[in-house]
């Protein structure tokens, strides 16, 4: 599937006029939020405004995981606020005619930040991502049904850890306490996420994309063709 394909799908699915909500599920590190990305960039450049709303912008506050007693393991499902996230999809849904704002992730502070990203009424596709979109609990069985369709971002797992750890590492962890965090948090989540795979509309190889910075929007020009 090029990411010409994916452009192409997603415009059919708007093309009823309906606000198309597009999520993309997957391990820790996949490459879900790159993927999103760029197919944000892809599609205003075929001609269909869309927003990247992460789910990340759920994770609970430091302050309530500490509260909770979860703050050692930020990342497992029950770290997130998923009825927050179910309410804020419906209203992306339903208020196409007033600016709704969403909550993003700063990883430099690992904390989130309301009302950093704003979805304006001609937003025709919202790209949203993250870990647990297909995971088969009741609250997120309404995350999924509140979506139009559902992704799976797959990735050699050895490239996956590769780029995880390196994530990590970039973002402040020492090597050992990235593994370690990888080891510990991560990879349990992502024993999880992988059971969920069947569940999506379609699977996409991300390695057989071109993710490069500024690459995506020239994924327009070949919308049409096969590949
Ligand atoms: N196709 C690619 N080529 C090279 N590096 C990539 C590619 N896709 C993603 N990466 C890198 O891999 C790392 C993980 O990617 P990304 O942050 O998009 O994953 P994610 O699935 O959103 O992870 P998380 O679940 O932790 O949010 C990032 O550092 C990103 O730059
Ligand atoms: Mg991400």
């Amino acid at each position: 599937m090029s990411g010409a394909r994916l452009i192409e799908r997603v415009r059919g699915l708007a093309a009823g006029g309906d606000r198309v909500v597009i999520g993309i599920a997957g391990c820790p590190g996949a490459g879900k939020s790159t993927l999103a990305g760029r197919l944000v960039e892809g599609l205003a450049a075929a001609g269909l405004p869309a927003v990247w709303v992460p789910m990340d912008g759920f994770h609970l506050a430091d302050v309530a995981l500490e509260a909770l007693g979860r703050l050692g393991r930020k990342g497992a499902m029950d770290t997130f606020d998923a009825h927050g996230y179910l309410a804020l999809l419906r209203r992306l849904r339903a208020e196409t005619g007033n600016v709704v704002y969403a909550p993003s992730f700063d990883r430099e502070i690992e904390q989130p930040i309301a009302g950093a990203i704003a979805v304006p009424p001609g937003t025709r596709v919202v790209v949203s991502e993250g870990n647990y979109l297909l995971a088969d609990d009741d609250v997120w069985r309404r995350v999924r049904a509140a979506m139009t369709e559902v992704w799976y971002a797959e990735v050699d797992d050895d490239v996956r850890l590769d780029r995880l750890t390196r994530r990590h590492v970039r973002f402040g962890k020492t090597r050992d306490q990235a593994v370690r965090w990888v080891a510990e948090v991560d990879e349990p989540n992502a024993a999880l996420i992988r059971a969920t795979r069947d569940q999506a509309d379609l699977l996409v190889d991300i390695d057989a994309l071109d993710l490069t910075d500024g690459h995506a929007a020239t994924w327009s020009r070949g919308a049409g063709r096969s590949g």
